[in-house]
């Protein structure tokens, strides 16, 4: 019986709500009402699936198992990612960030450059990064490049492991970068070993404090639109705290922290925010560069 043709199965309000509370507390992620026909109607294609009866028996054996849990989770996240998502900030990375760290770092022994991508869905966020990278930082084989890349979604963790991509996902990577980055694989465009070696792709839950070291930039993009205010507060406290003095965070686009207490320096570039870290020196530096051009 496939998913759709499933008998009509019992859920009651309180029951969403119980579900709705869980997924919550565990992952942040808040279904507001904004969101409420996609959560119920997951939900239900969820209970459906699993040939559950009611409500009732897709809570206990949520609580009572991890697997079961997941599954439900896989079906309730919001993965939608591409290459080069947001090209202007992927301009100000090249343009403004690379340069900036070359000359903070390149003297420094070993030269290493460490970076977070947190919330990477199947993967492209991060081999945009590797990409970027490789194309534009001054003499980019003598550094040390860590991208660590997490998620709280396994398939999708395993899709960007193998890193093979077609269609759409591939729609901002330029002919040349697909020449120079991608070989042609059976089922689309892989990327290639020494960019996918840049990459530790771990699955990690933003909603539980895990030691990442420290970290010269970190991508957080179209997550924290998903959690609650208050959640969004303590993470971007947290980004701040791994984040090396000078270092960058970037946000998506409709992504704001600027009512937040934590001091980040927004530099407005173009149609895109950087938040720096101010060093220890620069604390007393306005709080908002508007700089226009990357
Ligand atoms: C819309 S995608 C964004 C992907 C990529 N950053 C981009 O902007 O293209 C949001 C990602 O955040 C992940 N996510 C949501 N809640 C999370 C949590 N609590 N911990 C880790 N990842 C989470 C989802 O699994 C999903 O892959």
């Amino acid at each position: 019986m496939n998913e759709r043709q499933g008998p009509a199965h019992g859920l009651s309000e309180h029951e969403l709500s119980e579900i709705r509370m869980l997924i919550e507390e565990r992952t942040g992620i808040c279904f507001d009402e904004s969101r409420e026909r996609f959560f119920s109607t997951r939900v239900k294609e969820h209970l459906r699936a699993k040939n559950h009866e009611r409500g009732t028996d897709l809570l206990r054996a949520i609580r009572k198992s991890n697997v079961e849990y997941e599954a439900l989770l896989e079906r309730l996240l919001t993965q939608e990612t591409s290459f080069f998502r947001y090209p202007s900030v992927y301009e100000a990375f090249k343009k403004r960030v690379l340069p900036e760290l070359h000359v903070k770092k390149f003297w420094k022994n070993p030269r290493t450059l460490r970076i977070w991508s947190a919330g990477c869905s199947t993967g492209e966020e991060p081999y945009s990064i590797a990409i970027t990278i490789s194309d534009s930082l001054s003499f980019s084989d003598s550094w040390n490049v860590e991208i660590l890349a997490t998620d709280v979604g396994r398939h999708a963790l395993k899709h960007a492991e193998q890193g093979v991509y077609k269609g759409r996902s591939l729609g901002s990577v330029s002919a040349q970068q697909l020449t120079t980055h991608f070989a042609e694989v059976a089922t689309g465009h892989q990327v290639k070993s020494r960019l996918r070696n840049m990459v530790t792709f771990a699955q990690m839950n933003l909603a539980s404090a895990v030691y990442v070291g420290r970290m010269d930039l970190i991508f957080c993009m179209n997550v924290l639109i998903y959690f609650s205010e208050e959640r969004r507060r303590s993470l971007v406290q947290r980004f701040y705290d791994t984040l090396e003095p000078g270092g960058y965070l970037f946000l998506g686009h409709s992504e704001s922290i600027s009512k937040m207490p934590v001091k980040f320096q927004a530099i407005v570039l173009n149609d895109c925010i950087l938040y720096r870290k101010p060093t220890a020196e620069e604390h007393h530096k306005p709080e908002l560069v508007a700089e226009g051009r990357a």
